[in-house]
């Protein structure tokens, strides 16, 4: 008999112990044996781990053609969770490796950050100086896949007037939310006091957020990010605070220039310290069981319904 089948979760940021149980379920159920690396601090670490591991599940975890070349036995990784710009496709389909995400199955928990954030930005980050209320604002959320989609769902319940703009999707799927579509993520920025970002990091929307769409916005604005660092012009967005002194930036993905925006604007930037969005024990289940089910689906009935390469 040969050996068994290799599954290892590779995750820098660890997934909640109820996750990790509950993959390690899925995954000897299948006759399958689990392996872990946690808060691994050198690439060495993951290159060692992944040599014999005939499936990865990742988080943020950057998976490049080094790492792809040290798992001569991968057949598949999986990414719990929406953006797989962590992940080096073309290595991956050159080595003939099925890249999958998760969508949706954490989409909730960073839709709920994204409210934690703005009432801790509109209450002055709590400071005790008088700040201001979500209800009646106008927000527009920038991308309407399931982030945005909940991002919506719970602004109703702030009674906010709420704004999409999407470039894939179309403007009935945005109607049947109750939603209003822009037609224009030009007039997207013109309408919001609070903008959401939820695009992904792609090479088209790197720094795509820049200037002269932030100078659409009107005075005293916020905006909010779950998405990714890099679709911000971080030197753009500096000096568009310089600018505009009632302008918030709130981040759930610490900038390269973190130490320059504290400095500058320490009443209107705050990062988290790690991405917190995705990081809630329900969102771990839901992502890291996925994860799991889908690699044993795939193994053992090669069903790629969620490959992304
Ligand atoms: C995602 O793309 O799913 C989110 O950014 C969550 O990322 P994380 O798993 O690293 O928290």
């Amino acid at each position: 008999m040969g050996a068994l089948m290799k599954i290892l979760i590779a995750t820098d940021k660890p997934f909640a112990k109820i996750a990790v149980d509950g993959i390690r379920t899925e995954i000897e159920a299948a006759g399958f044996e689990l392996a872990l690396l946690e808060k691994y601090t050198e690439k060495q670490q993951l290159l060692d781990a992944v040599a014999d591991a005939n499936a990865i599940i990742i988080r943020s975890d950057i998976i490049d053609a080094e790492v792809i070349a040290a798992a001569k036995e991968l057949k598949i990784v999986v990414r719990a969770g929406a953006g797989y710009d962590n992940v080096d496709l073309e290595a991956a389909t050159a080595a003939g490796v099925c890249v999958m995400n998760t969508p949706g199955q954490n989409s909730n928990a960073v839709a709920e950050l994204v409210f934690g954030m703005l009432i801790y930005s509109a209450r002055n980050f709590f400071n005790g100086t008088s700040g201001t209320e979500l209800k009646g604002k106008r927000i527009g959320i920038h991308a309407y896949g399931n982030v945005g989609r909940n991002v919506a769902r719970i602004a109703k319940g702030f009674e906010m007037e709420i704004f999409a703009y999407d470039a894939y999707c179309r403007e009935e799927d945005i109607k049947a939310d109750d939603v209003e579509p822009t037609c224009s993520v030009k007039t997207l920025y013109q309408d919001s006091e609070i903008v959401s970002v939820h695009i992904p990091s792609t090479p088209e929307t790197k720094k795509s957020i820049n200037r002269s769409l932030l100078d659409l916005l009107p005075k005293g604005a916020t905006m909010v990010n779950t998405a990714r660092k890099d679709v911000i012009n971080e030197p753009e967005l500096v000096e568009y605070m310089e600018a505009n002194p009632g302008f918030k930036y709130i981040t759930d993905i610490m900038p390269s220039n973190h130490e320059e925006m504290l400095q500058k604007f320490p009443t209107r930037y705050f990062s988290t310290p790690k991405k917190m969005g995705a990081q809630t024990s329900e969102a771990n289940v839901n992502a890291g069981i996925a994860a799991a089910k889908q690699i044993v689906d795939f193994l053992v009935n090669g069903n790629d319904q969620f490959k992304v390469n």
